[in-house]
């Protein structure tokens, strides 16, 4: 017999059906509650509410598990490549190689942007964040492609949306950034891999040839499988709740991009060089920033510290650390910042306060590090952790539409005044 859980409210008990999940996951489905008792539940940030049931992503953060499709994270950041997991994510499977050479050229054909969106780059100011322009941008496509606004479009429309967005992220990233240096843009290079092509659209010069260092191409490939979904988070959630609209898939990616931006979430990775940069700067030893982070009377926080739902340890950031020292050796790179990265790991580690609550560095303390060894700047970092994240993000979106999900719409407790009559300003 199926499990159920007994609720009893106002004296009256109510039966609620127990959803099991493959990897034996349990949750309370209380979709009729409120039609049955008039009760709603409450969970701010969401901590113990399932929005969904999707098969995309699994991830224990007790055990520190983080699977794709089935797939543990380790053999996928090891062996494949991010387009073949970008396919595996959006599709359900890893591709054959038909399958992927498809998939591969389609994209590589859609890496050109519309040529009236250098007017957009032209009108943002020059040192404008590169989140705001991206967002604002992706946003836009839907205005070049207006086919993707309808809502009953075919499935060849949905995937050449797809496909159009994978191929563009990279192109309107990589020229945010030339306008922020003043650099002339660097097209699209479609001989290259989608790796590589960023690589050469952002560190190339129009007048030579831009020689890709496999190192910095095969750690960039490993960031965005590391980045590529992680279930339901904030942009992820974002993104299905704009899409369940029936909004089109550009502006969901748009919305998507612009949660991302924060610091509690992809801008962390951002957040975590300007914090060791001030602890640099600032001269005074770490356990100072330590006893900071630990005082609840202070707003700082360690950044690149603690998780949501990973609460031992972060599987990402395990493998980020590697790739993080491999990088560093093999660009042969010292940095007084990363030092200060490194000392700030172990004395943290140590911390009780930090043991106590489960706090861990995080995918992002190690992303930002590499980032920097590969010379992007701070400012773009969240551009790159959002080009890893895209496919998820479609993923999500294409679940949500295919399994006819309702329109995102919570419910409140209202604790606001109660019924009153205007006042004339007057008497006010
Ligand atoms: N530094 C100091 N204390 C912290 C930190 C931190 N980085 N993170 C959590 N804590 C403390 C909290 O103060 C709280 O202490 P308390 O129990 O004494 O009140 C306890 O640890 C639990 O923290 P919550 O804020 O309840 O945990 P929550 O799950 O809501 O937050 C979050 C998770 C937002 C990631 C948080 O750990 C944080 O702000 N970290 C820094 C920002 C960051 O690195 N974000 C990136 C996340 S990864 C990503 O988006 C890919």
């Amino acid at each position: 017999m199926s499990e159920t859980a007994r609720i009893i409210l106002d004296g009256k008990e109510y039966e609620l059906p127990v959803i099991v999940g493959t990897e034996d996951e349990k949750a309370i489905d209380i979709s009729k509650l409120r039609s049955a008792s008039g009760y709603i539940t409450i969970d701010p940030g969401f901590k113990n509410t399932g929005s969904c049931k999707s098969a995309i992503t699994y991830l224990d953060g007790e055990n520190g598990i983080l699977r794709y499709r089935g797939y543990p994270i380790e053999q996928l950041a090891e062996k494949a490549s991010f387009l073949e997991v970008a396919y595996l994510l959006i599709k359900g499977d890893l591709p054959n190689q038909k399958e992927l050479d498809w998939f591969v050229n389609s994209i590589t054909k859609h890496t050109l942007v519309h040529e009236d969106m250098k007017r957009f780059f032209e009108a943002f100011p020059t040192d404008a964040h590169p989140m705001g322009i991206l967002s604002s941008m992706i946003a836009s496509l839907s205005t070049f492609y207006p086919e993707s606004q309808n809502p009953n479009r075919s499935i060849e429309d949905v995937e050449l949306t797809m496909h159009r967005v994978i191929a563009k992220l990279p192109t309107l990233a990589a020229q945010a950034y030339k306008n922020n240096m003043g650099h002339p843009v660097v097209y699209p290079n479609n001989g290259l891999s989608y790796t590589e092509n960023f690589l050469q659209m952002m560190f190339g010069l129009p007048t030579e040839d831009y020689k890709v260092n496999p190192v910095v191409n095969d750690a960039l490939n490993k960031l965005l499988i590391l980045h590529a979904d992680h279930e339901q988070n904030c942009s992820a959630s974002t993104v299905r709740i704009v899409g369940s609209s029936q909004a089109n898939l550009y502006s969901a990616i748009s919305a998507g991009i612009a949660a991302l931006w924060g610091p509690l979430h992809g801008g962390a990775n951002q957040a975590v060089i300007e914090m060791l940069e001030t602890i640099k700067n600032d001269g005074g030893g770490l356990q100072k920033w330590v006893d900071k982070a630990k005082d609840k009377s202070d707003s700082f926080r360690l950044m690149g510290f603690g998780h949501r739902v990973y609460k031992n340890f972060d599987p990402r950031a395990k493998i980020i650390k590697k790739a993080a020292d491999d990088v560093l050796d093999a660009l042969g790179i010292d940095d007084p910042v990363l030092e200060i990265a490194k000392e700030l790991e172990a004395v943290a580690l140590k911390d009780q306060y930090f043991v106590d609550r489960g706090l861990y560095p995080n995918v992002d303390f190690y992303s930002g590090i590499i980032y920097r060894a590969l010379g992007i700047p701070t400012d773009m970092f969240t551009v790159m952790f959002a080009i890893g994240r895209l496919p998820g993000w479609i993923a999500q979106w294409k679940e949500m539409v295919e399994m006819g999900e309702p329109i995102g719409r919570p419910r409140q407790v209202y604790t606001g005044a109660n019924d009153r009559n205007y006042v004339d300003i007057s008497n006010r």
